[in-house]
């Protein structure tokens, strides 16, 4: 049986509100919407990548940018309308592109209207989908779990019920309470509300965190002193998963989801593939937050080696999202942000980049009087420099300030230089598309010297073997066999593997 296709796919971030705009707005602010999306699906298709993830663009009063939903199953006039929904997965679809949209099932916006009649009474019929509870007997949160962004608690009271709320992130985030069937029941029909509609997937939102111990017991004083949101790991949540899975596997197509299990250990993240019925793909996401030094990535690959492939998962990589500093501004330069390219886009699992990455971008620098995100993240949510200058193909001045350097690190002039970042990207993909061995391959890692990292990858007799120097020096790496450079970081290509790697730089091998 063929692979399924998320198995070999690359899959690209967008992060709507950044990535393209089409048409002025009343207030002059540019914000991107579905229908500058829409126009910029070439990109993608001359980039190589199969599927794309669009960030929320459902109906939300926007306290964290669309993961503070208030309708699952509209569009916010801020990016378009159904129609243009329907428009974009179909010419999408028409290119040969999958779409996969954000489902964020740990909580709503307070606006939603299932929380405002949740907050009207306590005999409210929606009372218990939303978590509640007496305040503690001396007065005060119900217990220690801390909210995320802030460190604030995870409860807000209620003045006109007497009670408090729970929520993870804001308290503009109230959390749904995944104990009451109707909340499954409803959750479920945004799903098929979406699938019906055509979309090949989601990418489920701190999805670890939707099943909950309903004693809400204290943590531990140390846990306390986390997010609760990047620690909880109830049980509970594997059976929820399991009928997640079985209604989008009950879809003809390989539908599939990815969830963001944002807990820092993979062999907890590996339980969320459970016996191959919960995740299809789970986030890992202790790379994104590992230096770039050879040893340590030889530990993260050995961690997956050793958790998610006996329990038959196959891994996913990222080393950036809307969430954290871009990986260019967190390893320094472009050089080493194209061996990262490598990197990712090599190893043995699902890829997923960041709207940008392609372009080398940093992240913006954000002056205080332009800071919007209550957690921080404005930077590696600058919008998509398109062009050379004024307007860098937008239709204003954007929400957020540009990325460093705009009129040279845009999509136009990077495209007409050959030996750019994302010609580098696109050969990289092209790479993976023809050869077995580098999309669904075995991994073995192979010896090197320290500060070096090399891996062969091998299926039905194609082979490859990669590369990376994480140092500054040169470094001398003999294999067994004879190798040509199939593609380098720097940009080299067809010559003889001299067995020698430059100072930050990555290659793919492939037999000679
Ligand atoms: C994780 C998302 O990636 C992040 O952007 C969001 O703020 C939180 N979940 C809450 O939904």
């Amino acid at each position: 049986m063929a692979a399924p296709w998320w198995k070999s796919a690359v899959i690209y971030q967008i992060y709507p509100r950044s990535f393209a705009d089409s048409a002025p707005r009343s207030d002059g602010v540019a914000v991107g919407d579905l229908e500058g999306i829409r126009r910029r699906l070439d990109h993608l298709v001359w980039l190589g990548v199969d599927a794309l993830w669009l960030s929320p663009v459902y109906r939300s009063p926007m306290a964290d940018f669309g993961y503070d939903v208030s309708d699952h199953c509209d569009i916010d006039p801020l990016f378009g309308t159904l129609d243009d929904f329907d428009r974009l997965l179909a010419d999408a679809h028409d290119r040969g592109l999958r779409v996969i949209l954000d489902w964020v099932p740990n909580h709503t916006s307070d606006r939603h209207p299932w929380f405002v009649e949740s907050r009207s009474s306590r005999d409210d019929p929606r009372r218990h989908w939303y978590v509640w509870r007496d305040p503690a007997p001396g007065g005060g949160p119900p217990n220690n779990w801390r909210a995320a962004f802030a460190d604030v608690p995870a409860w807000t009271f209620d003045e006109a019920t007497g009670q408090y709320y729970l929520h993870l992130f804001l308290p503009e985030q109230p959390d749904l309470n995944w104990g009451e069937p109707g909340v499954v029941e409803a959750m479920h029909d945004v799903l098929r509300f979406w699938l019906d509609r055509g979309v090949d997937g989601f990418r489920a939102d701190v999805v670890h965190a939707i099943g909950k111990d309903p004693a809400l017991p204290d943590d531990s004083p140390e846990a306390a002193l986390l997010p609760k949101s990047s620690t909880n790991d109830h049980h509970s949540t594997h059976a929820l998963l399991r009928d997640i899975r079985a209604l989008l596997d009950g879809y003809p197509g390989d539908r599939m989801m990815v969830g963001e299990v944002y807990l820092l250990d993979t062999a907890q993240v590996a339980t969320y593939y459970g016996a191959g019925d919960e995740l299809h793909l789970a986030f890992n996401f202790p790379p994104l937050y590992t230096p770039w030094d050879a040893a340590l990535w030889r530990q993260r690959l050995d961690e997956v080696d050793r958790h998610v492939t006996p329990v038959g998962g196959w891994p996913t990589w990222v080393l950036s999202n809307h969430d954290n500093p871009r990986h260019r501004t967190r390893y320094g330069s472009e050089a080493r942000a194209r061996a990262a390219a490598v990197l990712l886009l090599t190893l043995r699992g699902t890829p997923f980049l960041y709207a940008g990455e392609e372009l080398g971008l940093e992240d913006a620098e954000v002056p205080p009087e332009r800071m919007v995100d209550p957690g921080g993240r404005d930077g590696c949510r600058a919008p998509i420099p398109w062009e050379p200058g004024p307007a860098h193909g937008w239709h204003g001045e954007p929400w957020l300030p540009w990325p460093p350097d705009p009129d040279r690190r845009n999509a136009a002039t990077l495209g007409h230089d050959d030996g750019s970042i994302v010609h580098l990207y696109r050969r990289l993909l092209s790479a993976r598309r023809v050869s077995p061995a580098l999309s669904l391959g075995h991994l073995e890692v192979v010896p090197s010297p320290d500060g070096v990292l090399a891996w062969a990858r091998e299926a039905d007799g194609d082979r490859r073997t990669v590369a990376v120097n994480f140092t500054e020096t040169e470094q001398t790496l003999t294999l067994d066999g004879s190798w040509e450079v199939e593609l380098s970081s720097d940009g080299g290509a067809g010559v003889a593997w001299p067995g020698r790697l430059g100072p930050d730089q990555a290659v793919v091998l492939r037999p000679a």
